[in-house]
């Protein structure tokens, strides 16, 4: 593969107040495409000005979600220098997701250099002050001019890159989550584990209406029993019980999350007992109200590690661990930024330098 750089001559100019970043509203100035046909496979990758897309009103991506996506970050170190946070686990689960909307995987190494190229590309693009970061976005879509419901034969890869504060208005704040009693986001044997633009279409509903009532996201229950926790809309969730952490297992209808991996490794090394398990909101209430709910977080590339401080559930209203930061969520935040900005030992080896 080889990447062709055709870059702009008319460079936009760079946010000056880095405090007004918010999330995924603002585009550096290219991004790389790179396009696949069921005839030729892969072809070159191009790094071009960011610009609008031309495509039939007929494409796949358009009439049935043939579409998947990735998201991770470029971080500035306090030396200036540019670097990613495990870009290859976003690369298997993007073929991952692929396989399971039978759209084309990229090989490994490909996917890599290109998310490293345009980070080089782009590298002044990546800001400065703390908490903010360049937030990448590869997406895959099909681009077949046909409306026969079949395996896409061509697609369009890109990766779009946006300087990106906190996700949540509340930064480093507890958030407020609604569990949604309603609206299921996946089922076993659904898309649930794949990171496809379906999954979110499928979430806007329950999520408008916990919006309305001053939530910032959802938590979905099991698609089927409706009893068991699963994640929230954009990041999976911890709970602190007794002392000892307990997440939904992975089984096929939550997102496997590489900030969720990355703790439970961070926890586990640090001494903590971590337990993958099924989860009921019975069960969370129960310790809640018996005062063996110490502190609940979620976890995500753009949520980083997110307090959750009050959990809505059939009408009631839970607060959680005072709406306070508790010290395990602030340690994971502390130790995870602190990896991801350069300022704590990559103990584990999930840093790859950019320049
Ligand atoms: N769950 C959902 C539905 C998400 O959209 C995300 C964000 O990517 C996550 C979990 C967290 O995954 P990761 O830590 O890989 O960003
Ligand atoms: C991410 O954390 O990278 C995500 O993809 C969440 C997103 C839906 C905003």
């Amino acid at each position: 593969m080889n990447i062709n750089l055709k870059l702009t001559n008319a460079p936009k100019a760079k946010p000056t107040d880095e405090s007004k970043l918010g999330f995924g509203a603002l585009f550096s100035d290219h991004m790389l495409v790179r396009k696949w046909t069921m005839e030729n496979g892969w072809e070159d990758a191009e790094i071009v000005p960011f610009e609008n897309f031309s495509l039939s009103p007929a494409s796949a991506v358009f009439h049935y979600g043939a579409e998947i996506f990735e998201g991770l970050k470029a971080y500035r170190t306090a030396e200036g220098k540019v670097q990613l946070f495990r870009p290859i686990e976003n690369v298997r689960r993007m073929n991952q997701s692929a396989d399971r909307l039978c759209m084309p995987e990229m090989p490994e190494e490909e996917m890599l250099e290109c998310i490293k190229k345009l980070v080089e590309v782009e590298k002044d693009w990546v800001p400065h002050s703390e908490g903010t970061s360049l937030y990448l976005r590869p997406f895959l879509i099909g681009t077949d001019p046909k409306l026969g419901v079949h395996t896409v034969h061509q697609c369009t890869f890109c990766i779009i890159a946006s300087p990106s504060g906190s996700y949540y208005a509340e930064g480093i704040n507890p958030v407020k989550i609604m569990i949604e009693t309603e609206d299921v986001r996946a089922v076993r044997g659904g898309t649930g584990y794949a990171k496809c633009g379906g999954n979110y279409a499928a979430s806007y509903r329950a999520g408008h209406k916990a919006e309305l009532k001053g939530y910032s996201q959802v938590l979905w229950l099991d698609g089927v029993e409706q009893k068991y926790i699963e994640e929230v809309g954009a990041m999976n969730v911890m709970f602190k019980i007794d002392g000892t952490i307990v997440t939904p297992a992975l089984l096929g209808s939550v997102l496997p999350g590489i900030t969720r991996k990355s703790c439970i490794e961070l926890l586990k090394s640090k001494g903590f007992k971590v337990e993958e398990r099924k989860i009921s909101a019975e069960e969370l209430f129960t310790a809640l109200k018996e005062g063996r709910l110490e502190e609940a977080w979620g976890t995500g590339t753009a949520a980083v590690v997110s307090p959750i401080g009050e959990l809505a559930y059939k009408g009631e209203k839970y607060e959680i661990n005072n709406f306070k930061i508790g010290e395990t969520t602030q340690m994971l935040y502390d130790v995870l930024t602190g990896i991801q900005w350069g300022k704590v030992e990559d103990e584990f080896n999930w840093i790859v330098k950019v320049d």
